[in-house]
């Protein structure tokens, strides 16, 4: 078996704990939980792939307010996609009309561009120099990853498959988070068309450990210091967790979200592409269930994610969890309310 390259990188990023609190746009991922999630000796992850780059700037400038700690900054990679042709569009609101009535929306316009300029907010990034630049969807362009070199920032990619962590570590990542099929949110699968390798985290750990020589961070399921334990046995150097801190007191979880993840400790979950186009995993609900059943109602990622923003937004206004994406990993158990910096305590207490 051959060494990891840099097996050092937690270590020379100053980190108490091999954990990064995963990024998670949309929301959850907070100013004051990637702070907390910092100092506690962790490393916060802002999830800023639906901010544009004077918002990913300003957050950047309020978590250094409250801590001097390092942090990351995750993006999505971009795919471009045609122009949706407007037949689609028309079978799409067709499908959710009866939605956009209950929440009494105006029928919509959807227009591209469906997503952010990644341009921009990658030389946000690249001014804001964090800790680490983390990526979900594929590669980083060349250009990028030489830029993100220059800046000294190091690279991390999202793997789903054996294959891609080995694209990943040829672009010249300086690590790889193997997400495994337990996860919550969406599938780091490059391709948003393909079918899904649902491949579990013990799995894929297995396959690339040993092959992959870049530092692996596991990512899925992930609930408890056994937990942790187990996949840093197996081979990983970090573990990054996203559900377990949905409910933390610094989330910025919606209420209505909060309140289902905290319903019943099982929470069922599986995987669909009603809410972006792009499969996600999360707490069955009224929207998935009756859209998943229609899939040609469904938009391609990210032009999905565009049309369903108002439904959402108006969902969380109501107070109503069926239109929210709920998203959540398969990890059972109660979520912790209290402090971010108390559940990382409890996690790394032995
Ligand atoms: C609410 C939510 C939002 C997420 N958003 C992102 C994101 O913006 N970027 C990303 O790389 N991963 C995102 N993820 C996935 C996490 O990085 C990670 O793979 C996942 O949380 C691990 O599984 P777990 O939730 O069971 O701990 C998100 C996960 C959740 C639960």
């Amino acid at each position: 078996m051959s060494a990891p390259v840099d097996s050092n990188l937690f270590q020379r990023l100053g980190l108490k704990h091999p954990l990064i609190v995963a990024p998670m746009a949309g929301g959850p991922s907070s100013v004051e939980l990637v702070a907390a999630a910092s100092s506690a000796g962790a490393l916060g992850a802002m999830g800023g792939a639906y901010s544009n780059a004077a918002a990913i700037e300003a957050f950047a400038v309020q978590v250094r307010q409250r801590t001097d700690k390092p942090f990351s900054i995750n993006l999505f990679i971009p795919h471009s996609i045609p122009e949706v042709a407007s037949d689609r569009v028309d079978r799409a609101v067709e499908a959710t009309a009866r939605y956009r009535q209950e929440l009494e929306l105006p029928s919509p316009q959807l227009e591209a561009p469906y997503e952010e300029d990644f341009d921009a907010q990658f030389e946000a990034v690249l001014g804001l120099r964090p800790a680490c630049f983390s990526f979900v969807f594929g590669l980083l362009p060349a250009e990028h990853v030489r830029a993100a070199k220059k800046a000294g920032i190091p690279l991390i990619g999202t793997a789903t498959t054996l294959d891609e962590a080995r694209a990943l570590e040829e672009s010249g990542v300086d690590a790889v988070t193997l997400q495994g099929f337990e996860a919550g949110g969406h599938r780091g699968i490059f391709d948003a068309r393909a079918a899904d390798p649902e491949i579990g985290l013990r799995d894929l750990l297995a396959q690339c450990v040993g092959t992959i020589r870049v530092p692996l961070i596991a990512a899925g399921g992930i609930m408890t210091a056994g937990g942790i334990r187990a996949a840093l046995q197996a081979g990983a150097q970090a573990v990054q967790m996203g559900t377990a801190f949905l409910a933390c007191a610094e989330a910025g979880t919606s209420a209505p979200y909060r309140r289902k993840l905290l319903e019943t400790p099982e929470r069922r979950t599986r995987t669909t592409r009603a809410f972006s186009g792009r499969f996600a995993r999360g707490i069955e609900n009224r929207f998935m269930d009756e859209m998943d059943g229609k899939p040609e109602g469904i938009l391609p990622f990210p032009a999905q994610n565009k049309f369903t923003r108002d439904m959402r937004g108006a969902s969380t206004a109501k107070g109503s969890p069926d239109f929210l994406s709920l998203w959540s990993g398969t990890g059972r158990g109660e979520l912790w309310q209290g402090s971010a910096a108390a559940l990382i305590d409890r996690l790394f207490a032995e």
